[in-house]
Order: structure tokens, then C-alpha cells, then sequence
């Protein structure tokens, strides 16, 4: 077993667990809501008719945390967590994207700020957790260059009415997630296919990090600290020779570089990947100036490592694929349990140089967790976060400048295309009840830091 103790990592070590907002909330259309992306893409069909995600599961009801955000915000404080990572719902706040204000939607997070800040726990705010307003995916969502100023205007809404309170903001959640999944392979929602809309996304994905970043530190009455979060993984080609090193170089492109090389002013590594060579078309003069930004904190996202399969065809673009090595251990997604790669991924981010302050702001694994009188016993979670904890504190002692960790997540929900069959909670939820049960990861969490450890359900 390897023992972790929070001296270890330092009085100012951020501990939280993260939240998303589709995959908590429910209410989808409660209290003036418009629909997301994610609301219409639950609701139709995929291609052929078939179901787009496991067994019908839609965001509708969810953890039902918009009728629970105190309960919820009770387990957070139970289990010693001095940091809570939620996001905001934009059509929750705009219901058409775009001009007015949802006064209840804002009420709502307003109230969430507050049932934190009572609670001693610190808000970290994501700004863009995938749910894209309906009405601008009709208006060609991230394709469409003005989706900037749209974002833009977003956020200068959201942190003028709470940027009085919360400190911690994140403007983007993984852009490579939903870009990828979203624009280019049609899995997630709004479910479109084909590198042009892929291409466009990006590049205005990247001009919003900077913009947004930049509105949020306008808006903001309060010293605050504007970053984003990122999937990174350490690529490792399948092959070897030439051919894998020009494989490995490729996915190293497309799976890290695209979306933190333009942010600190470097460009795109298009020489490295076919596929990124199509953001051309979309690049206007002056736009490597514009997504130029310089971010508080960086947040890395870690889950597991990926493998570029060996191509015989240079530049053409890889389809990264999880690897499945059978001597490692597997979670219930299939996802390889990899400590050694968080310590990579950090290294990696370290070598440019120019992240004052990293935050591992996602890491977790999902398993079939049971109640069984009343307790879950999840001692492979306690393992997964053990280790990852390990690696993240070697890093520390190497010099990187890493100072947080966000468990992903506080509560099992809704798992995108993967509906609610995997559960990566430290919180166990009964979704026919929605009763919370604190899993044994979330009591050695709260042995760890010093929490109460428990807390009444309304259940
Ligand atoms: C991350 C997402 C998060 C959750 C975890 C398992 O990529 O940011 O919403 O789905 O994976």
C-alpha cells in the first residue's frame, strides 16, 4: 500500500473533488433553462435510428443536484474537501446563447457560491463544461467564428454577477473532448462529423480560451485566477522505427500540443499532424497574437495513457486507442490504471517553461461499486487515488510546481454516451432513490484531510 500523508504536499495543497454541470443537475428545463446540445442530442436518435447512449440515459433528472446542491455541498465539506469544481450550465444563464439573462439560472449558482462559501468549501468555477445553448449549435456552434464574441459575452455575464465571490475559474473543460468527440467523430453531442467542422472548432475554441479568459479578468471585483483544463496523456507508439516515432509525433500533436501551443503563443504544430493542417482555412492574420494568453494556473486533466497505432503512412493523422495491456489493471470502462503517466503528463507541461502553477483539476476511475448494509466497498478507487497521489508528489519533489488535486467526482452520474452504468463517485448514488451513500474512498479521503466523514442523507 502506499502511504500518502497530507503534510506530505503542503498547508496550501488545493484538495477538491469536480462536478460537471449536464451530469449532475437535471431541472433541463426548469426555471427558464433553454436546452443544450446535450439535452437535444439524449433526446433523438443516432444514425440508423440507434440509440446514441447506453440504455436510453438522458441528463433530464441526473443526481437531481439542482434541487440538492446542499446536500451535496454538506458531502464535500464531510469528507474534508476544501475545494468543490462545478460547472456552469450557459443555457441555464442565456437560454438562447445569446442576450438575455436567465435571472432564476443565475440565482441558482449564486446560491451554490454561497451554500460553498458557508460551507468553508472554496468555489472553483468551470465556464464550459460541453452544454452549448441549443440555439447556437443551429447557428453553427463552434464552427462559427462569432462564437468568440457569443462566449465572450457569456462570460462577462456569469463572473459580473458572482466574479465577487469566486476566486477560481476555468474557462474550457478538455477542449480535445468535445472538439474530437463532438465536431470530428459525431459520438458526442452536437454529434457532427468530419475534420472541416473539427478544424474550425478548434481555432475558435483557442481564440475563446484568451478572449474568455480575458473577459473573466475584466468582469472580476474580486483577485482572482483564470485558467483552463486540458486532457493530456503520454503517447506511446505501438511499433518501433522511423515510422512509429513519426506516428508518435502525430498523436503527440493532435492529443496535446493543438490546444496549449497556441495559448502560449506558439502556433500550431500543423507540421506534425496532416489533420491539423485544415485549421489553415480558419486562420485569419493576427490570430496567433489573439490566442495568445497568459493563464493563472493551468488545470491537467489525468485519466489514463493512450497508443498511437503504428501507421506506414507519415503525416497522415493516427487514431489514438486506449491501450489494452492485459498485465495492468483495468477499470469497468476498460481504461488502464497508469499512476506513472500522471507523473509524465506533469514533467511534460513543466518543460515549457511557463506554468507558474499546475492543477490537476480530473483523475478518477470508475469500477461497479455495490451498497452492500449500508457501505461501499471501493478499496481499488483508494488504490487508484493512492498511487496517483504518489506520483503526484514526486513530481513536487522534482520541481513541479503542481498544487492541487480534484477527484473526478464527488457524486456518480451521468457518464456522457456511457449513461449511468459507470461510477466514478466517491459518493454513491441510488438512482431510483437519489440516497447518497460516502463509499469507503470518500471516508479515507475524509481520514486524510480531517473530515467529519459523514453526513444525514435526505435520501
Ligand atoms: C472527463 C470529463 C468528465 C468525466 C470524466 C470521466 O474527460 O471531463 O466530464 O466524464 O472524463
Amino acid at each position: 500500500m502506499t502511504e500518502i500523508d497530507r503534510a506530505d504536499f503542503g498547508k496550501d495543497f488545493c484538495w477538491g473533488v469536480a462536478t460537471a454541470a449536464y451530469q449532475i443537475e437535471g431541472a433541463w428545463d426548469t426555471d427558464g433553462k433553454g436546452p443544450s446540445v446535450w439535452d437535444e442530442f439524449t433526446h433523438g436518435r443516432g444514425p440508423l435510428g440507434l440509440p446514441r447512449i447506453k440504455d436510453h440515459a438522458t441528463g433530464d433528472v441526473a443526481t437531481d443536484s439542482y434541487h440538492r446542491y446542499e446536500e451535496d455541498i454538506a458531502l464535500v465539506a464531510a469528507m474534508g474537501f476544501g475545494a468543490y469544481r462545478f460547472s456552469i450550465s450557459w443555457p441555464r444563464v442565456m437560454p438562447s446563447g445569446t442576450g438575455g439573462v436567465n435571472a432564476a439560472g443565475i440565482d441558482y449558482y449564486s446560491r451554490v457560491v454561497d451554500a460553498c462559501l458557508a460551507a468553508g468549501v472554496e468555489p472553483w468555477v468551470t465556464l464550459y463544461h460541453w452544454d452549448l445553448p441549443a440555439a447556437l449549435e443551429r447557428r453553427g456552434g463552434w464552427t462559427n467564428r462569432d462564437i468568440v464574441g457569443w462566449y465572450s459575452d457569456y462570460v462577462t455575464a456569469v463572473v459580473g454577477a458572482l466574479g465577487d465571490r469566486v476566486r477560481h475559474w476555468m474557462v474550457f473543460n478538455e477542449p480535445l473532448s468535445f472538439t474530437m468527440l463532438g465536431y470530428l467523430l459525431g459520438a458526442h453531442a452536437p454529434g457532427r462529423f468530419g475534420p472541416r467542422a473539427f478544424c474550425a472548432a478548434v481555432h475558435h475554441v483557442n481564440l475563446a480560451t484568451a478572449e474568455g479568459t480575458r473577459a473573466a479578468r475584466a468582469a472580476s471585483s474580486v483577485d482572482t485566477s483564470v485558467g483552463t483544463t486540458q486532457y493530456l496523456t503520454p503517447v506511446l507508439a505501438s511499433g518501433i522505427g522511423p515510422l512509429a516515432d513519426v506516428a508518435e509525433r502525430n498523436a503527440d500533436a493532435f492529443l496535446n500540443r493543438v490546444f496549449l501551443e497556441p495559448n502560449l503563443g506558439l502556433g500550431y504544430p500543423w507540421d506534425d499532424c496532416g489533420l491539423l493542417r485544415g485549421i489553415k482555412r480558419f486562420h485569419r492574420p493576427g490570430d496567433d497574437e489573439l490566442a495568445t494568453i497568459d493563464l493563472d494556473f493551468l488545470g491537467v486533466q489525468y485519466y489514463t495513457r493512450l497508443r498511437a497505432p503504428w501507421l506506414p503512412v507519415p503525416g497522415l493523422w493516427t487514431v489514438p486507442h486506449f491501450g489494452r495491456d492485459r498485465s495492468c489493471e483495468l477499470t469497468s470502462l476498460g481504461w488502464e490504471v497508469r499512476p506513472e503517466g500522471l507523473g509524465m503528463v506533469l514533467d511534460r507541461v513543466h518543460t515549457y517553461g511557463r506554468y507558474d502553477r499546475i492543477v490537476v483539476t480530473e483523475g478518477g476511475a470508475s469500477f461497479d461499486d455495490r451498497v452492500v448494509h449500508g457501505r461501499v466497498t471501493d478499496n481499488r478507487r483508494i488504490s487508484y487515488f493512492q498511487r496517483h497521489l504518489a506520483e503526484l508528489r514526486s513530481a513536487r519533489d522534482r520541481g513541479v510546481p503542481v498544487d492541487g488535486y480534484f477527484c473526478w467526482s464527488l457524486l456518480d452520474n451521468f457518464e456522457w454516451t456511457f449513461g449511468y452504468r459507470p461510477r466514478f463517485g466517491l459518493v454513491h448514488v441510488d438512482y431510483g432513490t437519489q440516497k447518497r451513500t460516502i463509499k469507503d474512498s470518500g471516508r479515507w479521503f475524509a481520514n486524510l484531510l480531517g473530515g467529519p466523514g459523514d453526513v444525514v442523507s435526505t435520501g
